[in-house]
């Protein structure tokens, strides 16, 4: 420009004052180490491969694009947008999760109806509850928005309510403050595969009624049972009551690339959350997924897919008790997709590396606890996206680490 020397702009300096407390955390998904591309990978919380539909999914593509050439390709799409929506309005009052006053709100996976909660919900004097350990991703989330958190413990029963009570008691005698939202994954929960006892449930409404906090019930995983589903916390609450917001995903049982999830939650959240959504929806997937729904039969899919995650849970288990020590402990799932093991004075994020050598991969227990120290005994095994064949050979060499190190101590 005619010689003129510009200043270079300092990008920083523009960020907003709510965004820059954010940056200073870990990058998001920067918390993973590189895993080799030969290693096989019980760290990964994806599908099996065999399960996700492609042939259904390109034939629902193509007969969505033969039937209605351009229309799926417009800001509005086409009208299987709409019947998307209804077929999971229908699954939620199947399942007695919509109450009358409830909407839902399709979102681009549950990740990003996580996220529009917390906006709506959380500012930076938020405190928010969160189970001891939980999903990483929602973490990273919660963190963008607040700082404050309480965290309680989950056993094989799930979220320990009785320690949130005495928590909850406890900051109140203090007068600290008290959380607004809890954050729970209550049915084969990530990462431990544990869930809450009915018990629990019913403790956990009843503490946030007297304590007057929010629930999110993040259910990913709630239709990956072996043998039975569980009721959810939504379906408990009857009628208008609009304390949880109930979070579901297609991901985990038809394919997470094509980012289906969706909120059911009181109208008066939805459409908060809905202002901010607005035109960050995928018109073509969700139209497609619409017509994948109508040309598929979802019921048999589910059925498959149970079947098929179960035997490859019984898998991992029995491999588990033929190749590790017995001082590791694992709990035992009823359904999803992990495992999560105990490995009694080893330091698990240290052990990967040795795994990594010998061609396992396993997701370290510290990353998914706000404070890393709880997590360093545990690690978290997938027997979802590793073939059966894979599973065998990879605890086998997972055994002879965690044996190595055990003699050691
Ligand atoms: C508990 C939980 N919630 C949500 C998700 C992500 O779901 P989505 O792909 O629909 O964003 C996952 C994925 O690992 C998960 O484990």
């Amino acid at each position: 420009m005619n010689g003129k020397v510009f200043d270079r702009v300092n990008p920083e300096s523009f960020f907003s004052k709510d965004i820059k407390p954010a940056l200073q955390n870990d990058p998001p998904g920067e918390w993973m180490p590189k895993i080799p591309d030969d290693c096989i990978r019980l760290s990964s919380g994806y599908p099996d491969p065999e399960l996700v539909p492609v042939d259904e999914l390109k034939n629902s593509v193509m007969k969505l694009l033969e039937e209605e050439k351009d229309l799926p390709l417009h800001y509005l799409g086409s009208q299987k947008v709409e019947d998307l929506k209804s077929f999971i309005q229908n699954l939620m009052v199947d399942r007695s999760m919509l109450n009358d006053n409830d909407e839902v709100l399709i979102t681009s996976g549950a990740c990003q109806g996580i996220d529009l909660i917390a906006r709506t919900l959380m500012d930076d004097e938020t405190v928010v509850a969160v189970e001891a350990p939980t999903y990483m991703e929602a973490l990273e989330i919660f963190q963008n928005y607040t700082k404050h958190f309480i965290s309680v413990e989950v056993d094989e029963h799930g979220l320990r309510t009785n320690r949130l009570e005495a928590l909850l008691a406890d900051r109140k005698r203090k007068g600290l403050k008290l959380p607004r939202v809890l954050y729970t994954i209550p049915t084969f929960q990530n990462p431990t595969g544990t869930t809450m006892t009915e018990e629990r449930r019913k403790h956990l409404m009843k503490l946030a009624v007297e304590y007057d906090f929010l629930v999110i019930e993040d259910d990913a995983y709630g239709e990956v049972y072996f043998e039975q589903g569980m009721k959810s916390l939504k379906s408990l609450c009857g009628g208008a009551d609009p304390r949880v917001l109930y979070v579901g995903s297609l991901s985990k049982v038809v394919a997470p690339g094509m980012r289906i999830g969706w909120v059911a939650a009181d109208q008066v959240f939805i459409r908060a959350l809905a202002w901010f959504k607005k035109d960050l929806d995928q018109p073509f997937a969700q139209a497609s997924m619409g017509s994948f729904l109508e040309n598929v039969d979802l019921e048999k899919h589910f059925t498959n897919l149970r079947k098929v995650y179960g035997d490859k849970c019984d898998l991992l288990l029995s491999e588990l008790e033929k190749h590790l020590p017995d001082s590791v402990s694992w709990y035992v799932p009823k359904g999803g997709y992990f495992v999560w093991v105990k490995v009694p004075g080893v330091d698990t994020s240290k052990l990967l590396e040795d795994a990594v050598e010998v061609g396992v991969s396993y997701v370290p227990g510290k990353y998914f606890f706000l404070n890393q120290e709880e997590g360093l005994e545990y690690l978290r095994l997938s027997f979802s996206y590793a073939s059966e064949g894979d599973i065998v050979e990879g605890v086998k060499r997972l055994g002879k680490v965690i044996w190595a190190v055990v003699e050691d101590l």
